[in-house]
């Protein structure tokens, strides 16, 4: 179990206090109806890294718009990364975040695969503790065991050289923003309907779909109108050579839960992104005695399950999704549902046993908290 003193370390975060912070009253009206990624704190961290002088100038500074030269090559060629994580109130006021590390390790793993210099996991740890240390007023409070709200962090990384010829930039930025949020999906725990892209793909073999990288999110776009023109919240995509074995959404990924116990998710492969979210399901699937299994699994074997009834549940889940169930798959020509009550009881005993972890209402057995505050 992690202890204050973790947060007790000086840190090398120099801090410029903002001297015009938010009225105290118009922030708490914020917290009371967040929305999500719409309000962002007083601060943000900054970090620079050059070729030559490798990273520098850690910094806690006032929010506010970047100066970024026009030729900036993030700008004309993508050249970015960006994580997601979240900060959560406990009861005695304290706070905390989840599993750091890992959006740590796949932060690096998502540098590599940019061609971006890897920020280490004490830097992208430190950053958020140096950020919340100013701005922990922003951490709303949870109203009830069943609230979700969180300040989500986002830090990213982009390449600020000016320079159009197309190689590895020599200066990068490093930057975490932070933004109180309720739940991602509008209606809450209610089912979503999904569609699934006929023609788009997210990600290929050999490509970036493993990292998280502004680029896959861009090119999932097209495929979100189309969902949106359907009444769907969100794309199911399928992989790209075979246009057969169901991936993820694009912002999360997905889970299938049959009637015989078995939970099943897509074994990770190079186009697949690596859920912290994902990974906390698995072993808290089989603490609740489920059967987790990871592989391939085809989008003949959703639509058979699902009219056999041996899928008895598919839900999406993700750091801003929490876990979310999924109501139907909607295609060109059908409507793939779920037989059954519709309760989704796996996929919210499994949401239960996540946010009474993340928010300290129970024990912290695998040592995943770590404190901010
Ligand atoms: C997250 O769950 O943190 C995501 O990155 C999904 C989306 C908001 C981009």
């Amino acid at each position: 179990m992690p202890t204050a003193s973790d947060t007790q370390l000086e840190s090398h975060f120099e801090t410029l206090p903002s001297n015009q912070p938010m009225a105290d009253e118009i922030r708490d009206n914020i917290l009371q109806n967040p929305g999500f990624g719409k309000h962002f704190t007083d601060h943000m961290a900054h970090v620079r890294w050059t070729v030559d002088a490798d990273w520098h100038g850690h910094q806690v500074r006032p929010y506010g718009p970047l100066t970024l030269d026009p030729a900036a090559s993030v700008l004309h060629y993508g050249q970015e990364i960006f994580e997601g994580i979240k900060a959560y109130r406990h009861a005695d006021g304290s706070i905390w975040t989840f599993r750091p590390e890992k959006n740590a390790e796949r932060f690096r793993r998502s540098a590599r695969r940019l061609a971006l210099p890897e920020l280490s996991d004490d830097d992208f740890i430190s950053s958020l503790k140096a950020l919340l240390a100013q701005d922990h007023a922003w951490v709303p409070t949870p109203s009830s065991d069943a609230d979700e709200c969180s300040l989500y962090l986002r830090p990213f990384m982009i390449a600020s050289e000016a320079f159009l010829g197309v190689r590895p930039a020599h200066e990068v930025d490093y930057y975490v923003i932070a933004s109180p949020a309720a739940a991602y999906f509008k209606g809450g725990i209610e089912p979503v309907s999904i569609w699934l892209s006929s023609h788009y793909k997210r990600a290929a073999p050999g490509g970036t779909g493993f990292a998280k990288c502004g680029g896959n999110y861009a090119a999932s776009l097209a495929a979100q109108k189309e969902a949106a023109a359907n009444d769907c919240s969100q794309v199911a995509f399928l992989d790209a050579a075979e246009n057969k074995w169901v991936e993820e959404l694009g912002g999360m990924n997905l889970f299938f839960v049959y009637k015989d116990g078995r939970i099943v998710t897509p074994r990770l492969t190079d186009t697949i992104l690596e859920g912290v979210t994902r990974n906390s399901v698995l072993t808290l699937a089989k603490d609740a005695g489920l059967t987790p299994e990871e592989r391939p699994i085809s989008i003949d074997e959703w639509r058979e399950g699902a009219a056999s009834g041996e899928i008895t549940e598919v839900f999406a889940c993700g750091t801003a999704a929490v876990i979310t169930p999924v109501g139907e798959l909607v295609t060109e020509n059908e409507r793939i549902r779920l037989q059954g009550d519709g309760n989704n009881e796996i996929a919210k005993r499994i949401r239960k046993t996540l946010l009474d972890l993340q928010y300290g209402r129970s024990e912290d057995k695998y040592g995943w908290l770590t404190r901010l505050v």
